[in-house]
């Protein structure tokens, strides 16, 4: 029997072999069919590069095996007890899965305070140890307070080790091992386009360093993230200055894409069995983006090769799963199928228990159209007339809409005539922020990014007696459906 051509793993190391992406067959690199690409008639053929097919399921395990495998070789990992790394998913699991393997039995990981509880799960069923850090999740790793400087320093004890995915060459060297050679075989060299999303940037430094070095007519395409619309494992253009890895010299167009298209295009790709998650949609959003962008400047011929074909290759880096509960969240409804007799289900006897510490905010949360109508006087064309016009005043003076994300987010855009205050300073001064803003006779709306923490300080809020709402979605759903808002950009221009 041909072992490797039968994809059979013996022996002591079998698992280690297994999970070794260089022994492993190519991930599939599929062509996507009419339906998920508009540019098929274009000469575009699309080709999803499935490295949510390895087997940790994930485009980290490559970088995550190539660091330990070249620490192992440098003799770094003798008697190391511990890994510590700043992740909050799939390089923490991966390294902790391999990290066992090869004999280090704890992993530990910084993650951010604003991660979803499901992450924290996840990390606890692969045996990772979290470490709750006070920052944003992609974090900044020069400031002291950052997971990644802590993951440093905690690094330089005795018998542990920060593998630093963020500086770490090991970490594109493994993709420019990897995934740039298989990419470059599996079209026999026909490639013209590269699209990767960028979070530490490994996977498109490191795949287009090896696929530039094949031919410099290769063009890439970073995909950012817009600045407050989460995405897993990808960065916005401000969070990227923190990356220590020379991105810009591989890539020579960037394309910004927004939670919800992130999202429906990955729904898109898993109901036409392209099995993939929000940062794989993120990426063929982008490309789309691109291409269209293209085509009206009547640009595409200038990337096809001599038969006047683009053949262009995007990455998928992770199945849906993790983020399940998320496509309901940043989704519509309307993109669902309808639970039929679903009250037989809310009538089952075990199923109103409320889980210890859950949220009652049944009722206190709000549309945000409703929310619209609700808080301002004017329709939304009179408001953003207003707006430009440089006025400031839209909410009844019996009425407030309290932010709490931080005070950077909120310079940076907010809901019109609406106000500041710190979510930590909120919940520790809850009477002193009641009392100055005379809450208890006003109708209150919280806002925040995704509508979490304004859940925690609605209900908060009304414990006090004060009538409060939380706006359902946060700002993102209020901007994916283009209700007003106060941007500083456009205030420049108009009047200041
Ligand atoms: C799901 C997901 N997508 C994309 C990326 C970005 O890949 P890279 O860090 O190589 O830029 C990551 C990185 O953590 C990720 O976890």
């Amino acid at each position: 029997m041909n072992q490797k051509r039968c994809n059979v793993f013996t022996g002591e190391n079998a698992i280690l072999d297994y999970l070794n992406p260089e022994s492993q067959i190519f991930t599939p690199l599929v062509e996507l069919p009419k339906v998920l690409n508009p540019f098929y008639d274009d000469g575009v053929r699309i080709y999803a590069k499935l490295l949510n097919t390895l087997p940790l399921t994930n485009v980290k395990s490559i970088p995550a095996f190539n660091m330990l495998k070249e620490m192992n070789r440098k003799g770094e990992l003798n008697d190391v007890h511990t890994i510590i790394e700043n992740s909050s998913g799939n390089t923490v699991l991966s390294l902790a899965v391999i990290g066992r393997l090869l004999g280090i039995p704890n992993t530990k990981a910084f993650v951010s305070y604003e991660v979803l509880f499901g992450k924290l799960q996840m990390l606890q069923l692969f045996g990772v140890e979290p470490l709750v850090n006070k920052e944003p999740i992609c974090p900044d790793p020069a400031d002291k307070t950052s997971g990644i400087y802590k993951a440093k320093k905690w690094g330089k004890r005795k018998d542990w080790i920060n593998p630093g995915q963020y500086e770490n060459t090991d970490n594109p060297d493994g993709h420019k091992k990897i995934t740039g050679p298989q990419i470059f075989e599996q079209l026999n060299g026909d490639v013209q386009m590269f699209c990767a999303g960028l979070g530490t940037t490994g996977t498109m430094v490191g795949t287009a360093d090896y696929l530039k070095g094949k031919s410099q007519k290769i063009k890439t395409l970073g995909v950012i993230r817009t600045p407050n619309n989460p995405v897993p494992g990808v960065r916005t253009r401000g969070l990227l200055k923190m990356i220590a890895f020379n991105w810009k010299n591989y890539v020579d167009f960037v394309e910004e894409v927004g939670t919800k298209d992130s999202f429906l295009e990955s729904l898109h790709m898993i109901r036409h069995g392209i099995v993939v998650g929000p940062s794989s949609g993120f990426a063929l959003a982008g490309l789309l983006n691109f291409l269209k962008k293209q085509k009206e400047k009547d640009l595409l011929k200038s990337f096809a090769n001599k038969e006047g074909f683009i053949n262009a290759v995007f990455i998928c880096c992770d199945s849906p799963f993790p983020y399940l509960k998320d496509y309901f969240l940043y989704l519509d409804k309307s993109n669902f199928p309808e639970i039929s007799n679903y009250e037989i289900l809310i009538d089952k006897p075990d199923q109103n228990i409320k889980l210890p510490g859950s949220v009652n905010i049944e009722g206190y949360e709000i549309e945000p159209q409703q929310a619209f109508s609700l808080f301002y006087k004017n329709s939304k064309e009179e408001v953003e007339k207003k707006l430009n016009k440089g006025e400031t005043e839209f909410v009844e003076k019996s009425s407030i809409i309290i932010d709490v994300r931080s005070k950077d987010e909120f310079d940076h855009f907010h809901l019109p005539d609406s106000i500041h205050v710190d979510y930590e300073n909120f919940i520790s001064r809850i009477k002193t922020v009641i009392s100055s803003n005379k809450l208890v006779k006003r109708k209150v709306l919280v806002v925040c990014s995704l509508g979490l923490k304004s859940n925690t300080v609605t209900n908060i809020l009304r414990k006090e007696k004060v009538q409060s709402f939380s706006l359902k979605g946060g700002i993102t759903e209020w901007s994916n459906l283009d209700l007003p808002r106060w941007k500083p950009g456009t205030c420049l221009k108009n009047r200041c």
